[in-house]
């Protein structure tokens, strides 16, 4: 897609990602966007303003109080002509300023003197990422109605191992065009559940299941292309994550339950989930071991948390779509219209999870749409067309409710 005539005011701030931004801004303006760069201090230690200006094509800009930008109002007019404000890397420090209001240079000033929409790619080591306040501030933003891209997993810059590296460039290229395509769900905040959880019973051993993922990461690549902000809660799986989507990657029923309401609000919540519906009360601190001639050891079980209910039932929170599935072996509608009922949802996709429908780890997926009007039978489709259908019936569904 053309980004002509669109104004993006990027954001650089310190991180060791921002080699990834200079390829960013080669890419959007590739694309036709106008770019006027802002570099904060730290982001001038890891790229330097010659190179962030020979790749836009413009001055980058650096300095709050700089005599030559319009009278030091910069930060006004910088704020003000631009489309989106994209801020990559978004390191913890500059999260945190936004989150506390601080202004004390020209990025966090102009992201506060600023009512444009603005795309978070936050940067950092896995400790930093997951500290309570990197979250905490994060989720505040993200009700304030910042968007996020990423960040993945994966080798940080610092050696260690895990979440915190800043979305691909192509990851955030496709953020930034979700954004503005004219998609029927453009503006829209999604977030989607998918894969199967695991429950520890002790640090080696753990009950899960055979979800693939499949279908649910279909539906959150199918939202995000028709413009959809998506984040996808995933249990392990073995696929690769949907390109402009935030994937959080968690393996509890415990973990996953956080997640979703760490990610609101969001307008629409579809649960493709194969969440446990057990896990072990008290999973052992250490490998339980086999005793020679000894009985086998029993497990105790303890409900998990129903994520699809409790984002039905979150009151002021709820999304206004809150989407299931009922994956039954046998008596498929008479379950899945049950299920409606008793979590509070507003469409549920019942499938058939028998051994011979070969749903669980294939591709195809034979489904039947319930909802408060009756029952609507797909014939056999993809897992892609079943999320391309579905996205549909959202954005028919979310018309509707505004
Ligand atoms: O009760 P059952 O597991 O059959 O319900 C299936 C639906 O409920 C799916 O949409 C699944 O993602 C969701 N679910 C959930 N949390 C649970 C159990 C199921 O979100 N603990």
């Amino acid at each position: 897609m053309t980004l002509a005539g669109r104004r993006i005011l990027l954001i650089i701030a310190g991180g060791i990602a921002a080699y990834k931004s200079l390829d960013l801004i080669r890419r959007l303006r590739e694309k036709g966007a106008e770019l006027p760069c802002v570099l904060t201090a730290g982001g001038a230690r890891f790229i330097t303003p010659l190179s962030v200006a020979a790749l836009s094509g413009q001055p980058a800009h650096e300095d709050l109080f700089s005599l030559t930008d319009d009278f030091g109002m910069a930060h006004i007019s910088l704020s003000r002509q631009a489309d989106l404000l994209v801020v990559a890397p978004a390191t913890a420090d500059l999260m945190a300023k936004m989150a506390a209001g601080l202004a004390d240079d020209l990025a966090s000033t102009l992201l506060l003197a600023s009512d444009k929409p603005i795309l978070l790619a936050p940067s950092m080591n896995l400790m930093m990422w997951r500290h309570p306040a990197t979250q905490a501030n994060l989720q505040l933003l993200r009700s304030r109605g910042a968007l996020q891209v990423g960040p993945g997993a994966g080798d940080l810059a610092c050696g260690e191992v895990g979440d915190g590296r800043m979305a691909e460039v192509a990851e955030i290229v496709a953020a930034i065009e979700g954004h503005f395509s004219a998609g029927p769900l453009s503006g829209v905040r999604a977030l989607v559940t998918s894969g199967p959880t695991f429950e520890p019973i002790d640090p080696v051993r753990f009950i899960g299941n055979r979800s693939s993922g499949k279908q649910g990461h279909a539906i959150a690549r199918a939202l995000a292309r028709q413009g959809a902000a998506v984040t996808l809660i995933s249990g392990p799986v073995s696929i690769a994550d949907p390109p402009g989507v935030t994937t959080v990657k968690v393996e509890t029923a415990a973990q996953m339950l956080d997640a979703a309401l760490a990610a609101l609000p969001v307008e629409v919540a579809v649960c493709a989930a194969a969440v446990a519906d057990w896990r072990v009360a008290r999973p052992a601190a250490e490998k339980t071991k086999k005793v020679a001639g000894g009985t086998p050891p029993s497990l105790v079980l303890e409900a998990n948390p129903d994520i699809l209910a409790t984002l039905a039932a979150a009151g002021p929170r709820r999304p206004r779509l809150v989407i299931g599935f009922a994956a039954e072996t046998e008596q498929l509608l008479d379950h899945a219209r049950a299920k409606l009922a008793r979590k509070g949802c507003d469409l549920i996709l019942a499938n058939d999870v028998s051994a011979a429908a070969g749903t669980f780890g294939g591709d195809a997926n034979t489904v039947h749409l319930v909802g408060p009007d009756g029952v609507e039978p797909w014939l056999p489709l993809s897992k892609d067309e079943v999320a391309d259908r579905l996205v549909q019936r959202i954005a028919v569904g979310l018309r509707g409710a505004r």
